[in-house]
């Protein structure tokens, strides 16, 4: 389904057809994140990452859950907006030699992440409430909430050692 093939009629083609993007967007940030905790040196950001690893694979449960809630099939449809975040992620990250600096470029990345997810979920949420899905609003918040959390932490973070270790 694409923009231009005018498949998307109503709120609800458009509601599903977000649904979709994100499914497809969680799902590669799960292929991302191994990647990310294998190259974090900072401890904590390293948990940090784990965590968000099992958090991730709880949010394509959910999404899972509102396609079913909804009776559409859950499928996914490309989303080049986070291919190109998470390819620019492995780009910076690759010329990074430095490993405090590393850390640095790889909150960087992951809170790029974070705001796309935040932006989609809230927009999902708008519109489940105004489809008279309440229910639906109700599972993406949880994994709104989660998603917001987690940039909050990568600033803490950010600001309380990593980028001042990198500036050293
Ligand atoms: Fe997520
Ligand atoms: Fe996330």
């Amino acid at each position: 389904m694409g923009f231009f093939s005018k498949d998307i009629k109503s709120l609800d083609d458009l509601f599903v057809h977000t649904l979709r993007d994100i499914y497809y967007a969680e799902m590669e940030i799960k292929k991302a994140l191994p990647d990310m905790i294998d190259k974090a040196t900072n401890p904590e950001l390293r948990k940090g990452f784990e965590l968000h690893l099992k958090q991730t694979e709880g949010h394509i449960d959910r999404v899972e859950e509102v396609f079913e809630m909804h009776g559409v099939k859950a499928k996914a449809v490309n989303c080049p907006a986070i291919d190109g975040i998470l390819e620019e992620a492995k780009e910076v990250v690759g010329e990074v030699d430095d490993k405090q600096v590393l850390d640095s470029a790889l909150i960087a990345a992951a809170q790029a992440v974070e705001h796309y997810e935040i932006t989609r979920y809230g927009t999902l949420i708008e519109w489940a409430k105004q489809l008279g899905r309440d229910d639906c609003a109700a599972v993406l918040k949880q994994n709104l909430d989660e998603e917001k959390a987690t940039d909050k932490k990568l600033t803490v973070l950010a600001e309380s050692k990593i980028n001042l270790q990198a500036a050293e």
